[in-house]
C-alpha cells in the first residue's frame, strides 16, 4: 500500500468502519486487550483506527494510540471522550517513524494494520525499537493462505488493494524478519480462522 492510498482509503472507510468491521474483527481485539491488561504498564496501539479496542482494555494501563488517518483518529477521540478514558493519549503518527524514545512500552498491539502500512518491515523495526526488553507485540491480521479457494480469492482481489485499503496477499513470513522480535505464538482466530493471532517478544 502506498501512503497516499492509505490516506484516501481510510478517509472513505472512517464513517462506516465500525459498522462493517466492528463485530467482525472483535475476537482479535478482545484477545489483545485482555493480554495487554494482564501485562499492565505502558501500551502502544499502532494503527488504532476508530478506537474499537479502547473500551476493551481494563483499567490501570497507560495507553497511547497512533494512526496516520486524521478521520479515523477523530472517531477514536470520540470514543475516548465517551468512555471517559483519561489514561488514553491519541496522536497522529506514521508507524514507520514513531516519535517515542527507545524502550518506552511493555506491550504493543498491532491489529489489522501490518497488511495496510506502506512498509511493514520498517513499522516492525520501529516497534522493536520502542519496546522494552521482554515486551510483547500482539498482532492480529489476515495472512496469505498457502493453498485452496482462499488463496485463489486473495490473488484475485490483490490488484484492488489501493481501493480496499489492505493487501490480501500478505505472507506471514514478512513479520519474522527483525531479529529483535522472536515469535512466541501463532494461531488461527475463531470463528473461521481467516484472521491469525501472533505474539512476538522483544529479546
Ligand atoms: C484496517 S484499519 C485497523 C484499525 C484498528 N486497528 C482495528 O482493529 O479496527 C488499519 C489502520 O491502519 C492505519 N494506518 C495505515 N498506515 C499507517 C501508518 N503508516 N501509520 C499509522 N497508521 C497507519 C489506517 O489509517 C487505519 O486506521
Amino acid at each position: 500500500m502506498k501512503a497516499a492510498a492509505v490516506t484516501s482509503s481510510y478517509k472513505r472507510w472512517a464513517p462506516v468502519y465500525d459498522t462493517v468491521f466492528g463485530k467482525l474483527l472483535n475476537e482479535g481485539r478482545s484477545r489483545a486487550a485482555a493480554r495487554a491488561t494482564a501485562r499492565g504498564g505502558d501500551v502502544l496501539e499502532v494503527g488504532i483506527g476508530t478506537g474499537l479496542a479502547l473500551p476493551l482494555y481494563g483499567p490501570g494501563l497507560r495507553i497511547t494510540g497512533i494512526d496516520y488517518s486524521a478521520e479515523m483518529l477523530e472517531r477514536a477521540e470520540e470514543k475516548r471522550r465517551a468512555h471517559g478514558l483519561d489514561n488514553v493519549t491519541l496522536r497522529q503518527m506514521d508507524a514507520g517513524q514513531l516519535d517515542f524514545p527507545d524502550a518506552s512500552f511493555d506491550t504493543v498491539s498491532v491489529m489489522h494494520v501490518l497488511s495496510v502500512v506502506p512498509d511493514p518491515e520498517r513499522a516492525l523495526s520501529e516497534i522493536a525499537r520502542v519496546c522494552r526488553p521482554g515486551a510483547q507485540v500482539l498482532i492480529t491480521n489476515h495472512f496469505a493462505a498457502e493453498k485452496g479457494v482462499l488463496r485463489l480469492a486473495e490473488r484475485m482481489i490483490q490488484p484492488l488493494q489501493h481501493q480496499l485499503g489492505w493487501q490480501a496477499d500478505f505472507p506471514f513470513e514478512r513479520i519474522l524478519g527483525d531479529n529483535r522480535l522472536k515469535l512466541l505464538e501463532r494461531r488461527p482466530l475463531p470463528p473461521l480462522g481467516v484472521m491469525t493471532w501472533a505474539v512476538l517478544e522483544r529479546v
